[in-house]
């Protein structure tokens, strides 16, 4: 194989087989597992940023953005349906491509994940500001709250939940799939409120202009609302623990997607309508402002010191505020409550992926299995966690959540990229293998993921496109500073030393 070094994909299955985790996931808990994994920041908290992008027009970047992910997650069920083990892209790119571009991938996710996890802490921080502020009239300084981007010094709410999140995960969470099936419901109750209160009273003239900052606009909030579809590849990345995963993953995969896609829609639909409009804020001059820029959060402090409402590219918790604004100001700070209890799952699922990922590559050689090592009493991959969530708490001190959420997606747009590049690979070099679920077709699809994701990748702002090449080059200078040298399947070992997988959450998401 031109690309070296290829783990054959019956040693993979033989390797799931040998070492395989318990299998007691269905479609519907697969379903859910995926809801819970997606919905989040992103529909909570990054309406606001995609208004400032976009205007109206988001609700086509929201088409956008879940069309990509749709295409893409048919190639994954293809091969997630061919290769039931836990590593997800890294692992299909691993059989099909060679070791160093899964070893790239396997370090693009680590972006997704991890950065992803800080995005997703800022997010929630919005959210308990407002709490404190609705509930209890606690106005905390914006210094405390929000990084030097917006304003302010250090975001100690996101601090502490990230932090809280990587104790858990420390310490060992215990399995509950049914915590986690309240908080998906929590969310999705939360989302069918804002629609029942919100579309009825809707005012069409506000979706006019519908793309003030044009199809450049459109394609902008595109890849940053991308965020908000981010995680339902945790399905497939449970493939290891599912209950006939032939046909269970395809429907989690896809299932899930379609439930949110028109969550999405209908939110947005509702947010656009309300009295706030979704039109972008222009500086003093009329130029439009950068989403989470200091000069956008100056703006917004003339807007409401002024006396006017705080336009929904402002608000920190965007559905919340628009609620408030139609009138139900304490089922807003009800739909604050419930966005405060469920995100920080979606936190600890992001930190979870990202240990997982991890885990496999240190199974793999390609990481030094001392950092993967388990802790004798908690039964945690200790090590990759403090490693991990110290340097995600980091980010979401400084950070805004809109910078963090591009720079997750382009190393999420990299990862569903070698998905769909394999699964054309691997119908050519392996056409009769068999494929329990068959992207339909394949030859329209993947081209179709692969056009997708490069041009939500180029539509990213201009350091969030740099973020990829760089993290990637970090990661050549490991792969050919040390994994290449340790890797197993370098060495012929294709079956894999003995080193118990992180036990615990059984399920990513449950607390
Ligand atoms: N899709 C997840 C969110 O929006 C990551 O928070």
């Amino acid at each position: 194989m031109i690309f070296g070094r290829v783990k054959p994909l019956d040693a993979i299955l033989a390797t799931a087989e040998k070492k395989g985790l318990h299998r007691t996931l269905g479609a519907f808990q697969l379903t859910m597992l995926g809801i819970g994994a997606v919905i989040g920041t992103g529909i909570f908290v990054l309406t606001s940023e995609a208004a400032q992008k976009a205007g109206p027009g988001m609700m086509l970047s929201f088409v956008i953005a879940g069309f990509v992910c749709a295409v893409a997650a048919l190639c994954y069920s293809e091969l997630a349906s061919m290769v039931p083990v836990s590593g997800s892209a890294y692992t299909y790119t691993y059989a099909v491509m060679g070791e160093l571009l899964a070893w790239m991938v396997g370090w693009a996710l680590i972006l997704e994940y991890a950065v992803g996890a800080s995005a997703v802490a800022v997010g929630w921080s919005g959210y308990v500001v407002g709490q404190l502020k609705g509930w209890l009239g606690i106005d905390l300084p914006l210094a405390l709250v929000a990084g030097p981007y917006a304003g302010g010094i250090i975001n100690l709410p996101a601090v502490f939940i990230s932090a809280m999140v990587t104790w858990l995960l420390m310490i060992g969470t215990s399995e509950s799939a049914k915590v986690n099936a309240v908080l998906v419901a929590v969310k999705i109750a939360a989302l069918i409120l804002f629609i029942v209160l919100a579309i009825p009273v809707m005012n069409a003239d506000h979706f006019e202009p519908f793309m003030p900052l044009g199809t450049v606009g459109v394609f902008g909030a595109a890849a940053s609302i991308f965020f908000a579809y981010v995680g339902f590849d945790a399905v497939s990345t449970a493939a290891e623990e599912t209950k006939n995963p032939q046909r269970n993953v395809p429907i989690g995969l896809i299932a899930s997607l379609a439930v949110c896609t028109l969550f999405y829609l209908l939110v947005a639909a509702g947010a656009i309508g309300s009295p706030l409009g979704a039109q972008p804020v222009a500086g003093p001059n009329g130029e439009v402002l950068a989403p989470g820029s200091t000069a956008l959060a100056a703006q917004c402090q003339a807007i409401v010191a002024g006396g006017g409402l705080e336009p929904l590219p402002c608000s920190k918790e965007a559905l919340a505020h628009v609620l408030r604004v139609i009138g139900h100001v304490n089922i807003g700070n009800l739909l604050g409550l419930a966005a405060t209890i469920a995100l920080p799952s979606v936190v600890l699922m992001m930190m979870f992926g990202q240990t997982r990922v991890f885990f496999t590559m240190a199974r793999d050689g390609l990481l030094p299995e001392k950092l993967a090592s388990v802790h004798p009493k908690w039964r945690t991959p200790h090590v990759v966690t403090v490693v991990t969530g110290t340097a995600a708490t980091i980010a979401a001190a400084f950070l805004p959540v809109g910078k963090l959420a591009d720079y997750s997606n382009s190393g999420t747009l990299f990862a569903f990229f070698m998905v769909a590049v394999s699964v054309m690979v691997l119908r050519k070099v392996d056409p009769d293998r068999h494929r329990p679920f068959r992207t339909p077709a394949v030859w329209v699809i993947a081209p179709l993921a692969i056009i997708g994701c490069i041009s939500l990748y180029l539509s990213l702002p201009l350091l969030a496109i740099l973020v990829l090449p760089v993290w990637g080059a970090i990661g050549l200078v490991i792969y050919f500073g040390y994994s290449r040298r340790h890797s197993h399947v370098g060495r012929g070992m294709f079956d894999v030393p003995e080193a118990s997988p992180p036990p615990e959450p059984h399920v990513p998401g449950a607390f």
